[in-house]
């Protein structure tokens, strides 16, 4: 059974995926179908952050699968409570809502401050963010090449550029409810703004009552070594939301918030059929457990430095390399050119997956049980490539 073949029989041609059959994963390992290896350094977007089959996630997804997989919200489950309760002392905050990606989740947002600032439904957004697919989080997107061809978009959108907070506040206006950034902007660019960014985006929120909704669909659940990344800047957003990581390599998606922002949906206002599913919620718990027990958020940030260490000892004084940055175990090397896919395509030959992150930056994501041996072959690797 030839599988590219029958991709490109069958399967709506939107992808354009790497020529790489993968059959099976191992921590931070994936092997394709004639048993070669790939260290993988992406981690299926995000997604794999214990790495593929951690025994405590595939464990608890066994249990789960033997007991129950699926309901509906018409009844109560346990996982989707338990998970929820999770939710809300790691956050602060007192609510969610589960669905079943970073899109829906963003939906979930986008409705739910519409209905909480009733009439102001405008919502600032970033130049070069990115928040789904769907039609509603495509407009909320920044990036025109993914609306093109999709217009009328959603009204109610306005653009601002990331990182700075004059642009935003004159973009303020009568209609503004909310305002809706990534912390560190993920497909942008791994952009990181400036310390002071976010608290100030917070305050102007507070003046001027407008709601803060922060796409931790990339950052969170670890990846920057605090469960949330707006942990870093000692602020509290109204909404919140999630997906990736969440389930451990399940599909969920969460939108959470405060508790009288989550007031303004009422009964019947926002639904899914499979969201709080019982399986990615056990995996999601297992997933936070053996975060906690293992002590992954300190792993997270440690050999996250020695990552960026070791990119920047080898590979910043690079003709081909302008910069190298990253928080945890979200990095990039922004290159002076536009071969970040050819370097890509490189690595893989070579046996790593690493991402794109734009047509200028080689992203990495790796999962966070990764060891220093590890993280030097990828580097080993990479060099190579570059060179
Ligand atoms: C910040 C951010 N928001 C939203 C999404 C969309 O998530 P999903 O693909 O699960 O819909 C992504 C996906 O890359 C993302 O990085």
């Amino acid at each position: 059974m030839n599988w590219i073949e029958l991709e490109k029989g069958y399967i709506f041609q939107t992808y354009k995926r790497f020529p790489l059959e993968i059959e099976s994963g191992k921590g931070a390992w994936v092997f394709d179908r004639q048993g070669k290896k790939y260290l993988d350094f992406l981690t299926g977007i995000a997604v794999n952050a214990l790495g593929h089959c951690h025994p405590e996630i595939t464990a608890a997804i066994i249990e789960q699968c033997q007991k129950l997989c699926h309901t509906s919200n018409l009844y109560y489950t346990g996982p989707m409570l338990l998970l929820a309760e999770k939710l809300v002392k790691l956050s602060k905050l007192e609510r969610v809502f589960f669905c079943n990606s970073g899109a829906e989740a963003n939906e979930a947002a986008i409705k739910l401050a519409r209905k909480y600032q009733s009439g102001k439904y405008e919502i600032i957004t970033c130049q070069q963010s990115f928040h789904g697919r769907t039609l509603a989080t495509i407009t909320a997107t920044g990036q025109p090449k993914y609306q093109k061809g999709f217009e009328p978009l959603m009204p109610g959108f306005r653009y601002v550029p990331y990182n700075d907070l004059a642009a935003l506040e004159n973009a303020i206006t009568e209609k503004t409810g909310a305002v809706m950034v990534e912390p560190i902007q993920g497909e942008g660019g791994v952009v990181i703004p400036d310390n002071n960014y976010l608290p100030q985006v917070r305050k102007l929120c507070d003046d001027r009552g407008l709601l803060l909704i922060l796409d931790e669909v990339q950052t969170g659940c670890g990846r920057t070594g605090k469960f949330f990344c707006f942990e870093h800047s000692r602020i509290k957003p109204d909404i919140v939301t999630l997906a990736k990581a969440l389930g451990g390599g399940l599909p969920i998606g969460a939108c959470l918030a405060r508790e009288k922002v989550a007031a303004a949906f009422q009964f019947g206002d926002h639904a899914a059929t499979f969201g709080g599913n019982s399986v990615s919620c056990a995996a999601g718990l297992a997933f936070i457990q053996t975060l906690e027990s293992e002590k992954l958020l300190d792993k997270c940030r440690t050999i996250g430095e020695y990552f960026l260490n070791q990119l920047v000892r080898r590979l910043i004084s690079h003709p081909l390399v302008r910069d190298i940055r990253g928080l945890g175990l979200m990095l990039g090397v922004e290159l002076t050119e536009e071969v970040a896919g050819e370097i890509v395509n490189r690595c893989l030959e070579k046996g790593l997956l690493v991402g794109t992150a734009g047509p200028k930056v080689i992203r990495f994501l790796p999962p966070y049980i990764i060891t220093e041996a590890e993280v030097d072959l990828a580097c080993d690797i990479l060099v190579k490539c570059v060179n």
